[in-house]
């Protein structure tokens, strides 16, 4: 088919500055009729009037405070901004890094975007309804928060924040091993929270029986155990950052609390920073995890956990099917497809790699064992294509640290609410109304 130009063409006006325009035949083939059918129609100039500016006028009191910048920002990478900004660069690095050259980091994050999403269009999409069963339970969104050490190093508000948004936000909170308020307290600051816990099995059996016995009495109904720490990822920003358990005041950090007067006064004015469910410790974080945790774990602690831990037991930092079916074999209730955030083995196999490869083997095996995902998740579209690949379930790290980071509390209901916006909107343009109906063909997978 050929493109044919309309015979009839609107001609720059001869008597330029009137406000006429004329309309005149092309002559077929003449280069008056050519060129004329290139331009654009002549618009009309006029002298603005006071009142047509009237109503395009909005101008508001501009707000500088932390809500309204919270407010402004609509992506999880615009709170990493504001977090960068308000946090010092030790622990806003050791927060944003990864383990050596971060490799493993920047593919999980880029395996999401190496996707395309596949719609379905004339559905009734009036409603989106995000909930999901995980362990149980109902959870009002298909995602929670994942385990994080030292989170008051970050905001002061640390485990509390994430405790209490979690608990309105109506979705778990996992504390971890190396949390920086313990497990009864996260239960205090969040009584109606859905909270877990997160172990770190270490070397000396009796302390790791003693806060399997707190988190148990403390009302967390899952048990969260980490295998991926054998010994500490290379976090090379770390090193170069001096960085330390508490921070060290040195020259560097002293200039930079002079542009983060906050997080110090933050920092200064709350309680001191400890491992609570650890015993006071100072120095690196690597020389911490490389002290405490037990290289010689295998197979056989795992069946001890599962004797002795009565409620939902679940396996985090599965890298590959093999292990993925073994640990259900041994009596796990749910696995994590996670390589810790890229924090420990560079160059990892990408947990949303592996998905559709663990959720086939699993289900040969009928096995009814949710499959969770974290790593790499930045927007509620990832979380959506990980649930279209057969995911139950998803966890969140940094992306709620940089909320916590850039508002403490707030900031980390701003997360929640970013991702659960992203995801009703991403799911209605899908044309899919429930996380139930989410499945592969909503996902093509581009090749590199
Ligand atoms: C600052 C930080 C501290 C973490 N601490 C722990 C921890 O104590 N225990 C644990 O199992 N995982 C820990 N993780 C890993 C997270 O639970 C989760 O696997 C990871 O953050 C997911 O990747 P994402 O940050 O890209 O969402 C930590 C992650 C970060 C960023």
């Amino acid at each position: 088919m050929t493109d044919t130009l309309d015979p009839k063409i609107t001609a720059a006006p001869a008597n330029a500055g009137s406000d006429e325009t004329v309309t005149r035949p092309a002559q077929p083939g003449s280069a008056v009729g050519q060129r004329s059918a290139l331009q654009p129609p002549a618009l009309k100039r006029r002298v603005p009037k006071v009142a047509d500016l009237a109503p395009l006028m909005q101008f508001k009191k501009p707000e500088f405070s932390k809500t309204a910048r919270l407010k402004r920002a609509s992506t999880i990478w615009e709170l990493r901004d504001i977090a960068k900004r308000r946090t010092p660069q030790a622990p806003f690095d050791y927060t944003d890094g990864a383990a050596e050259e971060e490799i493993t980091l920047r593919r999980a994050r880029q395996a999401f975007q190496d996707i395309e999403f596949r719609p379905g269009i004339l559905r009734d999409v009036s409603t989106i309804d995000l909930r999901t069963d995980i362990l149980g339970k109902e959870s009002r969104l298909p995602f929670g928060i994942a385990p994080t050490g030292f989170t008051r190093m970050m905001q002061s508000e640390g485990e509390y924040a994430g405790s209490q948004a979690a608990e309105a936000a109506g979705i778990p909170y996992t504390l971890s091993t190396m949390g920086t308020a313990s497990i009864e307290d996260v239960a205090t600051a969040a009584p109606n929270g859905r909270n877990w816990f997160q172990l770190y099995l270490w070397t000396d059996r009796a302390r790791s029986l003693e806060l399997i016995e707190r988190a148990a009495k403390a009302g967390n109904d899952t048990l969260m155990v980490t295998v991926d720490t054998a010994v500490a990822g290379a976090r090379l920003r770390d090193v170069r950052n001096g960085m330390t358990i508490p921070p060290a005041l040195t020259l560097k950090t002293v200039l930079d609390a002079s542009y983060r007067p906050a997080w110090w006064f933050n920092f200064l004015t709350h309680e001191p920073l400890t491992f609570a469910s650890l015993s006071r410790y100072t120095g690196t974080v690597a020389d911490l995890i490389n002290s405490m945790f037990d290289p010689t774990l295998t197979y056989e602690d795992l069946d001890w956990l599962r004797e002795t831990w009565k409620g939902k037991l679940v396996v985090k930092g599965i890298q590959t099917v093999e292990d993925a079916r073994k640990v259900v074999d041994h009596g796990a209730d749910g696995i994590i497809l996670s390589n810790h955030g890229g924090r420990q083995l560079d160059r990892a196999p990408i947990p949303f790699h592996l998905l559709p490869e663990v959720t086939a083997a699993l289900k040969a095996d009928n096995s009814k064992a949710p499959v969770m995902l974290d790593t790499g998740i930045m927007s509620g579209a990832d979380i959506v294509a990980a649930l279209a690949l057969g995911a139950d379930f998803a966890l969140i790290g940094r992306a709620y640290l940089y909320g916590l980071m850039a508002g403490g509390r707030e900031g980390v209901d701003r997360t929640i609410q970013i991702l659960e916006k992203d995801m009703t909107r991403t799911m209605a343009l899908l044309g899919v109304s429930k996380v139930a109906d989410l499945n592969p063909d909503h996902v093509r997978l581009l090749q590199r």
